[in-house]
Protein backbone atom coordinates (compact mmCIF):
# COMPACT_ATOMS: atom_id res chain seq x y z
CA UNK A 1 0.00 0.00 0.00
CA UNK A 2 1.11 3.45 -0.98
CA UNK A 3 0.32 6.63 -0.44
CA UNK A 4 -1.14 8.94 -3.15
CA UNK A 5 -1.66 12.57 -3.44
CA UNK A 6 -3.56 13.75 -6.47
CA UNK A 7 -4.05 17.00 -7.16
CA UNK A 8 -6.79 18.21 -9.07
CA UNK A 9 -7.00 21.77 -11.45
CA UNK A 10 -9.31 23.74 -12.67
CA UNK A 11 -9.84 22.09 -16.13
CA UNK A 12 -13.08 20.59 -17.22
CA UNK A 13 -11.30 16.81 -17.89
CA UNK A 14 -11.56 17.11 -13.86
CA UNK A 15 -14.93 14.75 -13.99
CA UNK A 16 -12.21 12.39 -15.12
CA UNK A 17 -9.78 12.49 -12.44
CA UNK A 18 -12.55 10.69 -9.70
CA UNK A 19 -11.97 7.75 -11.87
CA UNK A 20 -8.30 8.13 -11.30
CA UNK A 21 -8.80 8.02 -7.36
CA UNK A 22 -11.36 5.62 -7.90
CA UNK A 23 -8.69 3.14 -9.37
CA UNK A 24 -6.21 4.02 -6.92
CA UNK A 25 -7.81 3.32 -3.80
CA UNK A 26 -9.45 0.06 -5.26
CA UNK A 27 -5.57 -1.07 -5.52
CA UNK A 28 -5.18 -1.01 -2.12
CA UNK A 29 -3.35 2.61 -2.37
CA UNK A 30 -4.23 5.44 0.46
CA UNK A 31 -5.18 8.89 -1.70
CA UNK A 32 -5.23 12.01 -0.43
CA UNK A 33 -6.80 14.43 -2.60
CA UNK A 34 -6.50 18.34 -2.84
CA UNK A 35 -8.76 20.79 -4.77
CA UNK A 36 -8.31 23.58 -6.18
CA UNK A 37 -10.75 26.29 -6.08
CA UNK A 38 -11.64 26.17 -8.97
CA UNK A 39 -11.86 22.44 -9.82
CA UNK A 40 -14.43 22.70 -6.82
CA UNK A 41 -16.33 24.73 -9.50
CA UNK A 42 -16.56 21.54 -11.39
CA UNK A 43 -16.69 18.73 -9.23
CA UNK A 44 -17.16 18.12 -5.87
CA UNK A 45 -14.74 17.33 -2.70
CA UNK A 46 -17.68 15.07 -1.86
CA UNK A 47 -17.51 12.67 -4.85
CA UNK A 48 -13.90 12.39 -3.83
CA UNK A 49 -13.65 11.86 -0.41
CA UNK A 50 -16.23 9.27 -0.89
CA UNK A 51 -14.33 7.50 -2.87
CA UNK A 52 -10.98 7.83 -1.53
CA UNK A 53 -12.56 7.30 1.94
CA UNK A 54 -10.32 10.62 3.09
CA UNK A 55 -11.00 14.22 4.20
CA UNK A 56 -10.61 16.57 0.76
CA UNK A 57 -8.42 19.51 1.20
CA UNK A 58 -9.60 22.85 -0.69
CA UNK A 59 -8.61 25.45 2.04
CA UNK A 60 -5.09 27.10 2.82
CA UNK A 61 -6.72 28.33 5.79
CA UNK A 62 -9.46 26.18 6.66
CA UNK A 63 -10.16 26.56 10.30
CA UNK A 64 -10.76 22.89 10.83
CA UNK A 65 -7.32 21.90 9.28
CA UNK A 66 -4.95 21.74 12.28
CA UNK A 67 -1.41 23.73 12.10
CA UNK A 68 0.13 23.22 8.79
CA UNK A 69 -1.97 20.76 7.15
CA UNK A 70 0.01 22.02 3.93
CA UNK A 71 3.60 20.55 5.07
CA UNK A 72 2.19 17.31 6.58
CA UNK A 73 -0.02 16.89 3.63
CA UNK A 74 3.78 17.32 1.81
CA UNK A 75 5.39 14.64 3.77
CA UNK A 76 2.71 12.11 3.33
CA UNK A 77 2.81 11.01 -0.33
CA UNK A 78 5.29 8.30 -1.88
CA UNK A 79 3.78 9.88 -5.27
CA UNK A 80 2.06 12.93 -6.16
CA UNK A 81 0.11 13.29 -9.15
CA UNK A 82 -1.66 16.19 -10.77
CA UNK A 83 -4.60 15.13 -12.67
CA UNK A 84 -6.26 17.56 -14.66
CA UNK A 85 -2.99 20.05 -14.27
CA UNK A 86 -4.20 23.50 -15.82
CA UNK A 87 -1.82 26.17 -17.75
CA UNK A 88 -2.01 28.10 -14.43
CA UNK A 89 -1.08 25.30 -12.24
CA UNK A 90 1.56 24.40 -14.18
CA UNK A 91 2.68 27.83 -14.52
CA UNK A 92 2.81 28.58 -10.98
CA UNK A 93 4.73 25.49 -10.23
CA UNK A 94 7.41 26.38 -12.18
CA UNK A 95 8.37 29.41 -10.95
CA UNK A 96 7.45 28.77 -7.38
CA UNK A 97 4.25 30.62 -6.71
CA UNK A 98 2.52 29.43 -3.66
CA UNK A 99 -0.72 31.59 -3.41
CA UNK A 100 -2.66 28.28 -2.55
CA UNK A 101 -3.16 24.61 -0.82
CA UNK A 102 -2.35 22.57 -3.87
CA UNK A 103 0.58 25.00 -5.14
CA UNK A 104 1.79 25.73 -1.40
CA UNK A 105 1.72 21.61 -0.76
CA UNK A 106 3.77 20.97 -3.98
CA UNK A 107 6.70 23.40 -3.03
CA UNK A 108 7.35 21.77 -0.03
CA UNK A 109 6.84 17.84 -1.96
CA UNK A 110 9.76 15.54 -2.42
CA UNK A 111 8.25 12.49 -3.79
CA UNK A 112 8.01 12.11 -7.51
CA UNK A 113 5.16 14.31 -9.02
CA UNK A 114 3.57 13.26 -12.53
CA UNK A 115 1.26 15.51 -13.90
CA UNK A 116 -1.07 15.15 -16.62
CA UNK A 117 -1.53 18.43 -18.68
CA UNK A 118 -5.39 18.83 -19.94
CA UNK A 119 -6.25 22.24 -21.90
CA UNK A 120 -7.02 23.68 -25.23
CA UNK A 121 -4.48 23.31 -27.85
CA UNK A 122 -3.88 26.87 -28.35
CA UNK A 123 -2.64 27.10 -24.94
CA UNK A 124 -0.83 23.82 -24.85
CA UNK A 125 1.16 24.95 -27.65
CA UNK A 126 1.73 28.41 -26.14
CA UNK A 127 5.71 28.58 -26.02
CA UNK A 128 5.32 30.09 -22.56
CA UNK A 129 3.36 26.87 -21.32
CA UNK A 130 5.95 24.19 -23.05
CA UNK A 131 9.10 26.54 -21.24
CA UNK A 132 7.27 25.97 -18.07
CA UNK A 133 6.77 22.20 -18.29
CA UNK A 134 10.49 22.29 -19.62
CA UNK A 135 11.36 23.58 -16.32
CA UNK A 136 9.47 21.18 -14.33
CA UNK A 137 10.76 18.43 -15.91
CA UNK A 138 14.35 19.69 -16.09
CA UNK A 139 14.42 21.33 -12.85
CA UNK A 140 12.46 19.20 -10.65
CA UNK A 141 12.44 15.84 -12.85
CA UNK A 142 8.63 15.94 -12.83
CA UNK A 143 7.33 13.39 -14.99
CA UNK A 144 4.71 14.34 -17.90
CA UNK A 145 1.98 12.18 -19.38
CA UNK A 146 1.28 13.54 -22.17
CA UNK A 147 -2.12 14.55 -23.29
CA UNK A 148 -3.51 13.19 -26.22
CA UNK A 149 -5.18 14.78 -29.46
CA UNK A 150 -9.20 14.85 -30.21
CA UNK A 151 -12.00 16.47 -29.34
CA UNK A 152 -11.82 19.71 -26.42
CA UNK A 153 -15.13 20.88 -24.69
CA UNK A 154 -14.03 24.33 -26.02
CA UNK A 155 -15.04 22.26 -29.12
CA UNK A 156 -11.78 22.80 -31.16
CA UNK A 157 -9.96 19.91 -31.95
CA UNK A 158 -6.31 19.66 -31.44
CA UNK A 159 -3.72 18.45 -28.70
CA UNK A 160 -4.43 18.94 -24.95
CA UNK A 161 -6.71 16.47 -23.99
CA UNK A 162 -5.99 15.00 -20.84
CA UNK A 163 -4.46 11.31 -21.24
CA UNK A 164 -6.85 8.68 -20.33
CA UNK A 165 -7.32 7.78 -16.24
CA UNK A 166 -5.33 4.31 -17.10
CA UNK A 167 -2.89 5.54 -18.96
CA UNK A 168 -2.11 8.18 -15.67
CA UNK A 169 -2.76 5.39 -13.27
CA UNK A 170 -0.27 3.70 -14.87
CA UNK A 171 2.31 6.33 -14.64
CA UNK A 172 1.77 6.77 -11.10
CA UNK A 173 2.15 2.86 -10.60
CA UNK A 174 5.55 2.84 -12.69
CA UNK A 175 6.50 5.83 -10.53
CA UNK A 176 6.00 4.38 -7.34
CA UNK A 177 7.72 1.07 -8.71
CA UNK A 178 10.92 3.12 -9.21
CA UNK A 179 10.07 4.48 -5.32
CA UNK A 180 9.80 1.45 -3.84
CA UNK A 181 11.82 -1.30 -6.26
CA UNK A 182 14.54 0.96 -7.58
CA UNK A 183 13.31 -0.24 -10.66
CA UNK A 184 10.14 -1.41 -12.94
CA UNK A 185 6.45 -2.29 -11.16
CA UNK A 186 4.01 -4.66 -10.62
CA UNK A 187 2.26 -2.35 -8.40
C1 LIG B 1 -15.50 25.56 -17.71
C2 LIG B 1 -14.03 25.84 -17.64
C3 LIG B 1 -13.14 24.91 -18.09
C4 LIG B 1 -11.76 25.16 -18.05
N1 LIG B 1 -10.89 24.21 -18.53
C5 LIG B 1 -9.56 24.46 -18.49
C6 LIG B 1 -8.65 23.48 -18.97
O1 LIG B 1 -9.02 22.41 -19.46
N2 LIG B 1 -7.33 23.75 -18.86
C7 LIG B 1 -6.85 24.94 -18.34
O2 LIG B 1 -5.62 25.11 -18.28
N3 LIG B 1 -7.71 25.88 -17.87
C8 LIG B 1 -9.04 25.67 -17.94
N4 LIG B 1 -9.90 26.62 -17.45
C9 LIG B 1 -9.35 27.84 -16.85
C10 LIG B 1 -8.89 27.58 -15.42
O3 LIG B 1 -9.98 27.10 -14.62
C11 LIG B 1 -8.32 28.88 -14.83
O4 LIG B 1 -7.12 29.21 -15.51
C12 LIG B 1 -8.10 28.78 -13.33
O5 LIG B 1 -7.48 29.96 -12.86
C13 LIG B 1 -7.25 27.57 -12.98
O6 LIG B 1 -7.01 27.55 -11.59
P1 LIG B 1 -6.26 26.33 -10.88
O7 LIG B 1 -5.04 26.06 -11.70
O8 LIG B 1 -5.93 26.85 -9.54
O9 LIG B 1 -7.20 25.19 -10.82
C14 LIG B 1 -11.28 26.38 -17.53
C15 LIG B 1 -12.21 27.34 -17.06
C16 LIG B 1 -13.54 27.06 -17.13
C17 LIG B 1 -14.51 28.12 -16.65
Amino acid sequence: MARILQGVTGSIAAYKAAEITSRLTQLGHEVHVILTRSAAELVTPRTFSTLSRHPVHTDLWDRTEEFTEHISLAELPDVAVIAPATANTIGKLAHGIADEILTTTLLAVTAPVVIAPAMNARMFENPVVQANMALLRERLSYRFVEPGSGYLACGDTGRGRMAEPAEIVQAVLDALGEVTCGGGSDL
